[in-house]
């Protein structure tokens, strides 16, 4: 089975979505400021500031059932790959063994002139206010900019993951979607492709997506309530 996990499944541990009408990120901020490298030459601290308030965000929630439930699916299979597009760390909090990060990590900043990783600290600081500039730090061995630990538009998603995940896609028998507009290339093509090679393709969605009449099941809620119900009923407890 492939598990392909989006900012739906994060959204109930209060990490907001990209793309909700009211709450999602892309409302309030701009993603052509915020999320390309160009942005970040134009105004690291901006860009710098904002990560910083969903890093620290992310690190003062807690995984969900959907994340637990998808944890407690590992141990029910013979074989699972577990992707997402999200740069939280709740999948492997809530004890997921091995997780494909196609859009990076937020918490594993870099340097972006060697690359080398810029370590931040266990403890949870206050959150700071979103929109608050606050100036990269330099990096420890060369004094270059430290960058933000995610995948921007315009950059290549890291190999290795991308080509474990396209790998699974293609031969998976199940393909579970949750939580993703699916409208972000190129991770949104994994679900056509699984779809093409003709496995059988669940999406656990709140909402309508483009995906509604191609997949074999739609399950439509919030994923902390489908995830654990789903997995109870056909997997249970022997
Ligand atoms: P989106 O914000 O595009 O989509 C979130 C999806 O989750 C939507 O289809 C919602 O209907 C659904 N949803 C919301 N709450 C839910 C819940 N409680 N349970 C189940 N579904 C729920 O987020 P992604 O598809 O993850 O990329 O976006 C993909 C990429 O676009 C992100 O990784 C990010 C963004 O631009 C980068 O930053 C590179």
């Amino acid at each position: 089975m492939m598990v392909f996990t989006g900012a739906g499944v994060s959204a109930e541990s209060g990490v907001p979505t990209f793309r909700d009408a009211l709450t999602g990120l892309w409302e309030k901020f701009d993603p052509e400021a915020l999320a390309t490298p160009q942005g970040f030459e134009r105004d690291p601290a901006l860009v710098w500031g904002w990560y910083e308030w969903r890093r620290i965000l992310v690190q003062r929630a807690e995984p969900n059932p959907a994340h637990c439930a998808i944890a407690a699916l590992a141990g029910k299979l013979a074989r699972l790959t577990l992707v997402t597009q999200n740069v939280d760390d709740l999948h492997e909090r809530a004890g997921s063994p091995r997780v494909l990060h196609l859009h990076g990590r937020i918490g594993r900043p870099y340097c972006a002139a060697c690359g080398g990783e810029y370590p931040t600290p266990r403890e949870a600081p206050p959150l700071p206010a979103s929109g608050k500039r606050i100036e990269p730090p330099r990096c420890h061995r060369c004094g270059g900019r430290v960058r933000p630990g995610v995948v921007w538009f315009g950059e290549s998603l890291p190999r290795g993951p991308w080509e474990e995940a396209v790998e699974a896609a293609h031969g998976c028998d199940a393909f579970l979607c949750v939580g993703t507009s699916s409208i972000v290339e190129p991770a949104a093509g994994l679900t056509r492709a699984a779809i093409a090679a003709g496995s059988v393709t669940i999406q656990v969605n709140t909402d309508r997506t483009y995906l509604d009449e191609a997949v074999t099941l739609n399950l439509r809620g919030p994923a902390a309530r489908m995830l654990p119900q789903l997995v109870d009923q056909v997997w249970p407890e022997t």
